[in-house]
């Protein structure tokens, strides 16, 4: 297939360009380089051996897209493109609504004017709020979020569904990701954020490398095994097949709507995956309990049943290897794409 990949110079948006082209596809980029690199283009050329079209533009212009979709003729479009850091969602709420829904709204128009009828989006487990107990299901409902961030992909979950009744031809699937982490094994990709992590997986790998003095537990008075909230951390490399085996998949069903969790369904703590960390580098990294963060829950993890059956998915990457590959990601590359 010829696949659009919004948001393909991004972390995850990457490791998926490099599977969809082993894969067979044919893939063209579009990127504004909002939260990127350009350098990662070059990167991602030699890994798979062939040139890749970008376009750098922001897909919230409506124009661009349309022309874009004028020119050159697309089977399906994955998008990841968007704003994604919880915190700074609630500090600047606008601009999350204005990308993450702009850039919806003008691949959905181009794709209805153009016949494009497969879609992949980019949803999370956010969307299941303040759940109770996990594992979480793809039937829960009403889907809920407690930030900007996370309202902006309940908002579009609602759209896709409403578009689709409209226009029973389309094949949508939302994938909500739990909590992605790690690295292509090569150490030539990953994940590249801009200022201070928010997340627990770069930070520690920041830890490691020097560039922040030590990791701050947030609580560790939490009802779990060591008092520190647990995650269904998920390798990018599981994630990014994920997408593949949705296009495939979505090439054959009937219902023009499909929701998949992609998760491993089970759960580790804050100290679960510092010590694995310290494991990959060989020694203790400094770290220090702090307060709770506001909005955290105690425990998330998926129940991933439905995107094996469905998608003949599963993941494979344990713990041990997240941390091993973002270290060889982290380790070679300290300053990111920059150096
Ligand atoms: P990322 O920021 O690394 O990648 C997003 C890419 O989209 C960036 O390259 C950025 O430059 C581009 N972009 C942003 N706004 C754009 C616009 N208006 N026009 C064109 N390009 C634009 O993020 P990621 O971690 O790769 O996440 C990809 C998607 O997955 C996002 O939609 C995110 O919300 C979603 N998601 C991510 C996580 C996670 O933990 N990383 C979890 C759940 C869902
Ligand atoms: C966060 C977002 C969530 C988003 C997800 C994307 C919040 C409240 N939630 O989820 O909406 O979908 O990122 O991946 O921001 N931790 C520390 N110290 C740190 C960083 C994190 O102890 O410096 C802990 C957190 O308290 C949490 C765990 O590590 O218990 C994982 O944190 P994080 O990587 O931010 O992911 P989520 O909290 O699941």
């Amino acid at each position: 297939m010829r696949v659009l990949v919004s948001g393909g110079a991004g972390y995850i948006g990457s490791h998926t360009v490099v599977q969809l082209v082993a894969a067979g596809h044919d893939v063209v980029i579009v990127d504004s380089f909002a939260n990127s690199k350009p350098a990662v283009i070059g990167r991602l050329e030699a890994l798979t051996g062939r040139h890749l079209p970008v376009h750098a533009f922001d897909l919230t212009d409506y124009d661009k897209t349309e022309r874009l979709f004028a020119d050159e003729p697309f089977d399906a479009v994955i998008h990841f493109a968007g704003l994604k850091a919880v915190g700074e969602s609630a500090q600047i709420p606008l601009d999350y609504y204005e990308n993450n829904l702009g850039t919806s709204f003008s691949l959905l128009r181009a794709m209805q004017r153009h016949g494009v009828r497969m879609l992949v989006f980019s949803s999370s487990a956010t969307v299941y709020g303040e759940r109770g107990a996990p594992p979480y299901r793809e039937d829960f409902e009403p889907i809920e979020a407690t930030s900007p961030y996370g309202r902006t992909k309940v908002m579009i979950e609602h759209i896709l569904g409403d578009v689709a009744a409209a226009n029973p031809a389309l094949r949508i699937g939302i994938l909500r990701y739990f909590n992605p982490v790690g690295a292509h094994p090569s150490g030539t990709i990953g994940e590249d954020p801009q200022g201070i992590p928010n997340n627990l997986m770069p930070f520690i790998a920041q830890v490691a490398v020097g560039r922040r003095e030590r990791l701050v537990v947030f609580g560790d008075d939490y009802p779990t095994a060591d008092g520190t909230c647990e995650r269904d951390y998920i390798h990018v490399e599981d994630l990014a097949a994920g997408h593949v085996a949705a296009l495939n998949r979505l090439a054959q069903v009937e219902a023009p709507v499909s929701v998949w969790n992609l998760g491993t369904g089970q759960g580790t703590s804050v100290f679960g995956m510092l010590h694995a960390f310290e494991r990959a580098v060989g020694h203790e990294l400094p770290h220090v309990v702090g307060p709770r963060r506001a909005g955290d829950q105690p425990r998330s993890w998926a129940d991933p049943a439905k995107a094996n059956a469905e998608l003949g998915w599963r993941t494979e990457k344990t713990i041990d290897d997240m941390c091993a590959d973002t270290w060889r990601w982290q380790s070679r590359n300290p300053t990111g794409y920059e150096d």
